[in-house]
């Protein structure tokens, strides 16, 4: 499974890119809120040179024309910009006129497999369905992801599936053991992927035990 950060901070983006593991990164205007400070798109620039991979810009118009326009401007930005759009009539529009561009696109905010359906039609590139929102309202978000893998699999739809709204650990592992292509998620559950009690214990108890064998 191929795993992005999802933030808009340069210097977390940049730690976790030297880890070596990071396939791509995902934003969103909430994220993008939090730094500020600084322009939108020297940001956007910035983060698109270090992030070895895709990374995912989001529009914030609403209708196809304008977003349209925002997803010609956006991919200007550097090679790697993805344009992302929150699932609608209009964003499907826009989906579909940027794919015949050969613009890429990650249709976002995805709580449905029928959602996820109507993006791949569109030629979406990606789509992202939300697991930890899901969980927030008393579902299962992971049912979400086997539903779009299943139904994905039966039309074999080549558009990726991208877990977003990761919370935890236990998540990264349900979207691995669902199928799901990418999982994106915060600094901070990046870093407790490599995280277990039992390693710090058994690091400890190696380092304690060579030391006797030196006395
Ligand atoms: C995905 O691309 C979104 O940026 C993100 O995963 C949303 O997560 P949240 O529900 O924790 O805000």
């Amino acid at each position: 499974m191929k795993i992005f950060i999802d933030s808009a901070n340069f210097q977390e983006i940049k730690e976790a890119v030297s880890w070596g593991i990071i396939d791509g990164a995902t934003t969103n205007p909430s994220l993008m809120a939090k730094e500020t400070g600084q322009s939108v798109e020297k940001l956007s620039r910035q983060i698109c040179e270090i992030v070895p991979g895709p990374v995912s810009l989001e529009g914030i118009a609403m209708t196809s024309e304008e977003l349209v326009k925002e997803g010609r401007i956006l991919t200007k930005i550097a090679s790697n910009v993805i344009f992302k759009i929150p699932m609608s009539i209009e964003g499907m529009k826009a989906v579909q006129i940027l794919n015949k561009e050969g613009i890429k696109t990650n249709v976002t905010l995805i709580f449905t497999s029928n959602q996820a359906m109507l993006a791949a039609k569109s030629g979406a590139s990606y789509v992202s369905p939300f697991i930890g929102r899901l969980d927030d309202i008393g579902e299962k978000g992971i049912e979400l992801i086997k539903e779009i893998k299943t139904v994905f699999t039966n039309y074999q739809y080549k558009t990726e599936i991208l877990a977003a709204s990761i919370r935890s650990r236990e998540h990264v592992k349900q979207a691995a053991l669902a199928g799901a292509d990418i999982a994106t998620m915060p600094f901070k559950v990046l870093k407790e992927l490599f995280q277990h009690d039992l390693t710090d214990k058994g690091i400890s108890i190696f380092l304690n035990d060579w030391k006797k064998l030196k006395v």
